[in-house]
């Protein structure tokens, strides 16, 4: 069985990275529990990867065409979107930016989505367990307001058209900043953030590692 993790941050040791190692410790016990010999994980960091989004040559949607379906690009992404069409599940996790996910994520799923999609049709994508987890510095009441319509929903409705509903976990205040003396910020209270931190974030774990139990079981 193949699992793939996407981080579309450019952190590797910060919340979105913590969030989706616990995912993956979630997905590997519940498989081991189930005594499931052979199974792979893998965690795609995608700002180690070399690509751009899409570049509307269409090649993808051409009647009997080389690459209907597929992306022809040759890039890193070039072998890895079939993998992840192919695998068993798939979890995508993004800082939230300006209101969206990453360019960095955006760009690869132009990519990975738009070569499944067919105009008035469904997607020539298989369908399988996937979540997305959003981290973000606001909190739950400023993105119910702020991203509810304008990310969270139309981001999750391209998920569904091609792989099913997604699983959709969202961290709200996270800890920005190693050591918060040290930036300019007048809008974050160094203690508040600390003590969501210490008090919310392992909560929040405990979460990421229920999804990965969950993708897991769905997969079974
Ligand atoms: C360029 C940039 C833009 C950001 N824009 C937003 C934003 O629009 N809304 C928000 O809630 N947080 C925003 N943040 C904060 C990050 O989403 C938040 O710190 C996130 O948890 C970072 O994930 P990481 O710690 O795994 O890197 C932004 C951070 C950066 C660096």
């Amino acid at each position: 069985m193949e699992f793939y993790l996407i981080n579309g941050g450019p952190r590797k040791k910060y919340s979105t990275a913590k969030l989706l190692n616990k995912v993956h410790d979630g997905i590997n016990d519940e498989l081991t529990k189930n005594n499931i010999g052979e199974f792979n994980i893998n965690t795609i960091m995608l700002y180690n990867l070399d690509y751009k989004g899409c570049k509307s040559c269409f090649h993808c949607k051409k009647i009997g065409g080389k690459y209907y379906g597929q992306c022809p690009i040759k890039d890193d992404l070039r072998e890895l979107l079939p993998k992840i069409h192919e695998s068993d599940a798939v979890v995508f996790a993004s800082p939230i930016y300006f209101g969206d996910v990453t360019g960095q994520l955006r760009s690869f799923l132009e990519r990975l989505i738009f070569s499944k999609l067919v105009y008035g049709r469904e997607s020539l994508a298989e369908k399988k367990p996937n979540a997305i987890i959003y981290t973000m510095n606001a909190t739950k009441e400023q993105a119910d307001a702020m991203y509810e319509n304008t990310l969270f929903k139309p981001f999750e409705s391209a998920l569904e058209y091609n792989f099913g509903k997604p699983y959709s976990l969202k961290i709200y205040d996270t800890y920005q900043f190693k050591d918060y003396s040290l930036y300019e910020n007048y809008l974050f209270d160094e203690k508040e953030k600390a003590k969501t931190l210490e008090e919310q974030f392992p909560n929040d774990l405990n979460s990421a590692y229920n999804l990965g139990v969950k993708l897991a079981r769905d997969t079974l």
